[in-house]
């Protein structure tokens, strides 16, 4: 045991150790033009790609900042704050959907994908955030929407004047129904919100035709594309050029597992987005046409000349968000000359379990390192309930967020970290009257949806929105609790024992020790439950307790930083330690 329980070092038994070393205020050095935090300060000992052990952070524009005072967050708002990621020291910001759309579903339904949504801001207002990112040293991805369109789209309406079979149509998925009258949808899907995956239009108009069912796999704003018509694939391919055109560093691809459905389209049967285990299996999921698509896509990020007239080859990144649980399946995304990530539901989704954890880590790395791929770790988004009250809410939720994001930064490959996170926001309340997420209507009421982890930041002061919007709280996009005073930026900036210090104090030891190249990750032990431990590299061995009692440490080993403070060679139940392991 004692070997996998490395500890402080003789001498560090005086009392309480903090545990985040306080530094100077990264804004300020990164505005002083000290070298920037991002890409341009990480070493690339062996070369690889920029992305292979990076840390993306992922910026919802209209719960990050307000920069014109209407209550709701924008580009303008955000490039005036993009100095707090220079600071945390992430190497790239995925930004989400800030393209024009009727806001059907968080903006993920987007009525014209080569445009910046007017409350917003203007493609110059793009431009500006682009070039003020790569000033910074950060990389910027865009976020793709390639499954469907909105229904406001010009598409969509042109389908839905045109008659059914007509060329408009065909960029669509629609079908006639079952039964007498074609009145049973095409067949058995299901929405990923709640009800059939079908809604019928009226086929009585001039011209129409009989009354058709059209696809969606989310809410019935949202059409699905056909991705076998050629113009789609057209159309996909411009607005990738447009944003390469637009400084964009890559991609996150919305959905990309569901794009092509299966030839005939037929039932899916049980288990539909019960069963995630079996997800791949599904007839709109993981569809083999999808990799040629995405190799397509990755000739064009390597090929397209970037603003300076130059594309680097392999430097440009396309992340998927390929919602499959099987991480052989998933991998095949990550293959060479595809993705470059993929993001890990299997991690966001594992409970607070020492044998849970450690079966997504050893079925992830096993994954990845077969095909060469770098393994990424996603603790939340903004579609999932915040860490804090994932894992118990309160105290006990809070300390195990910090635990489970040690340990995430700890693992060798990519991390995502969602707004918010780093400052340890739990999900927060929204009042009924102002939820915005479709899920709460199309559960009929039972599913409170997303909008409480998608609540404004609070960046400083005492009284809400601190400092997100000069405007009232109360016309802000989600109104922020009157309980967040001490969660602010600035008052966590101050507090070297901060959930905010500790994400940056873990991400400047995570780029100066990078993970070992060679070799598998070994995790440490029998794999009790109780405990789990590898080491990152030589000099950083991650630990951490999961179980009820403490674990003692080994004298030898120095803590270089724990997400509590650590009481001599003890670790504390719910804790994470990362050592520079001593001779032995
Ligand atoms: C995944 C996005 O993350 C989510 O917010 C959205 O609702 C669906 N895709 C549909 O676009």
């Amino acid at each position: 045991m004692r070997a996998a329980h490395p500890a402080t070092r003789p001498g560090d038994e005086s009392g309480d150790r903090t545990h985040a070393a306080p530094e100077g205020h990264p804004a300020g050095d990164a505005e002083a033009g000290a070298a920037p935090a991002g890409t341009a300060a990480r070493p690339e000992a062996d070369g690889g790609p920029w992305w292979r052990d990076a840390v993306c952070y992922e910026l919802y524009p209209r719960s990050f900042a307000d920069g014109d005072g209407d209550g709701t967050g924008d580009l303008r708002g955000a490039t005036a704050r993009l100095d707090h990621l220079a600071g945390l020291g992430v190497d790239a910001v995925w930004i989400t959907p800030f393209y024009p759309s009727p806001l059907a579903d968080g903006g993920y339904d987007i009525s014209d994908h080569t445009a910046v949504a007017p409350e917003l801001g203007t493609l110059d207002d793009w431009d500006a955030l682009t070039a003020r990112a790569h000033a910074l040293g950060l990389r910027v991805l865009v976020d793709l929407v390639p499954n469907h369109t909105s229904a406001a789209h010009p598409w969509f309406r042109e389908a839905l004047a045109a008659p059914a079979g007509g060329e408009a149509r065909d960029r669509y998925v629609f079908r006639d129904g079952r039964g007498p009258g074609g009145r049973t949808p095409p067949n058995d899907w299901l929405s990923a919100f709640g009800g059939p995956a079908w809604t019928r239009v009226p086929g009585d108009g001039p011209g129409t035709g009989p009354a058709q069912w059209y696809l969606h796999l989310h809410t019935p704003h949202q059409p699905d594309l056909n991705w076998r018509n050629p113009a789609v694939a057209a159309e996909f391919e411009r607005i990738l050029r447009f944003w390469l055109d637009h400084g964009a560093d890559g991609f996150r691809v919305d959905v990309a597992h569901t794009l092509f459905k299966a030839h005939g389209l037929p039932d899916a049967g049980h288990g539909q987005h019960t069963e995630p285990h079996r997800n791949h299996l599904m007839p709109y999921h993981d569809q083999e046409e999808l990799h040629p698509l995405y190799r397509r896509w990755r000739t064009v990020l390597d090929s397209h000349p970037g603003a300076d007239g130059t594309a680097a080859v392999g430097d440009r990144l396309l992340v998927g968000e390929v919602i499959l649980f099987d991480q052989r399946r998933l991998a095949r995304y990550v293959r060479p000359g595809e993705m470059g990530h993929v993001l890990n539901f299997a991690w966001t989704d594992a409970p607070w379990e020492g044998r849970a954890l450690r079966a997504v880590i050893e079925e992830t790395v096993a994954a990845t390192d077969a095909v060469g791929a770098p393994a990424t770790w996603t603790l939340s988004s903004h579609d999932t309930l915040r860490p804090v009250s994932r894992f118990g809410g309160g105290e006990r939720g809070a300390r195990r967020a910090r635990a489970a994001a040690l340990l995430t930064l700890a693992l060798p490959g990519a991390a995502y970290v969602y707004q918010g996170e780093e400052l340890g926001l739990p999900q927060a309340h929204v009042p009924e009257d102002r939820r915005r997420d479709p899920v709460w209507e199309l559960s009929g009421y039972t599913d409170q949806g997303r909008d409480g982890c998608r609540v404004p930041l609070p960046w400083q002061g005492s009284t809400s929105p601190y400092g997100f919007s000069e405007a009232p709280p109360e016309d802000c996009w989600f109104p922020p609790p009157d309980d967040w005073a001490p969660l602010t930026v600035d008052a966590q900036h101050r507090d070297p024992g901060s959930v905010l210090s500790l994400y940056r104090a873990a991400l400047r030891l995570r780029r100066a020790h990078p993970p070992r190249r060679t070799g598998r990750l070994r995790l440490l032990g029998p794999g009790s439950g109780e405990w789990l431990g590898f080491d990152r590299g030589p000099g950083l061995r991650c630990l951490v307790n999961f179980g009820p009692a403490a674990l003692p440490l080994d004298p030898t080993d120095e803590v270089l930083l724990s997400s509590e403070p650590l009481h001599g060679h003890l670790l504390p139940p719910d804790t994470t330690v990362w050592l520079r392991p001593g001779p032995r």
